[in-house]
C-alpha cells in the first residue's frame, strides 16, 4: 500500500465542525491503539524511525507539523494543519515529524499494540528491510 492523505467527513452547522474516522469506513485498517504527542518544544523532531508490520493515520487535532516519509529511495513531505483529513502512513516507511507549531496536538491511531520490537530504529537496518 501507498501514503496516502485521507480526506475526514466534516460536518458543519451553527454551532461548529464535527469530523470523524472509523474503520473500515475511512481507514484502510482496525483501530487497535491510539496515542497522541504534544507540547512539543519548537525545533524537536518526533519519530525517525520505520515499523516493520505497524500502519498509522496521523492527524493534526490541533495546529501544523510536517511528516517526511523515506520509502528507501526518496522523501516525500505532507504538511497537516487540518482537523479534518490524515496521513496513512502503511508499514515500512521511515518518518520524521517536525515543524510543529505552538500547542500542535498529533492524534495517532495504530493498528498494533505497543511494540518495541517492531520499531526499525536505524537507517541502515531500514534499508536493508527495503532492500534497497
Ligand atoms: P516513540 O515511538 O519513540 O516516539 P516518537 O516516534 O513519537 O518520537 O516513543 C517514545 C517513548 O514512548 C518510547 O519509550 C516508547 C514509548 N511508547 C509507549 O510506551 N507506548 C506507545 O504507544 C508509544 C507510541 C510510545
Amino acid at each position: 500500500m501507498e501514503p496516502k492523505i485521507i480526506e475526514l467527513p466534516k460536518i458543519h452547522d451553527l454551532r461548529g465542525n464535527l469530523s470523524f474516522f472509523e474503520s473500515p469506513s475511512q481507514l484502510p485498517f482496525k483501530i487497535k491503539r491510539t496515542y497522541w504527542i504534544y507540547d512539543v518544544p519548537g525545533g524537536e523532531i518526533r519519530g525517525s524511525h520505520a515499523f516493520k508490520e505497524q500502519q498509522e493515520f496521523i492527524i493534526a487535532l490541533s495546529g501544523s507539523f510536517d511528516i517526511v516519509l523515506h520509502d528507501g529511495f526518496k522523501e516525500i513531505k505532507y504538511s497537516l494543519n487540518r482537523s479534518y483529513y490524515g496521513l496513512f502512513i502503511p508499514k515500512r516507511y521511515w518518518r520524521r515529524l517536525e515543524n510543529f507549531s505552538t500547542n500542535a496536538l498529533a492524534l495517532i491511531v495504530s493498528d498494533k499494540n505497543f511494540d518495541e520490537n517492531d520499531y526499525v530504529r536505524n537507517f541502515e537496518e531500514f534499508k536493508i528491510l527495503r532492500n534497497v
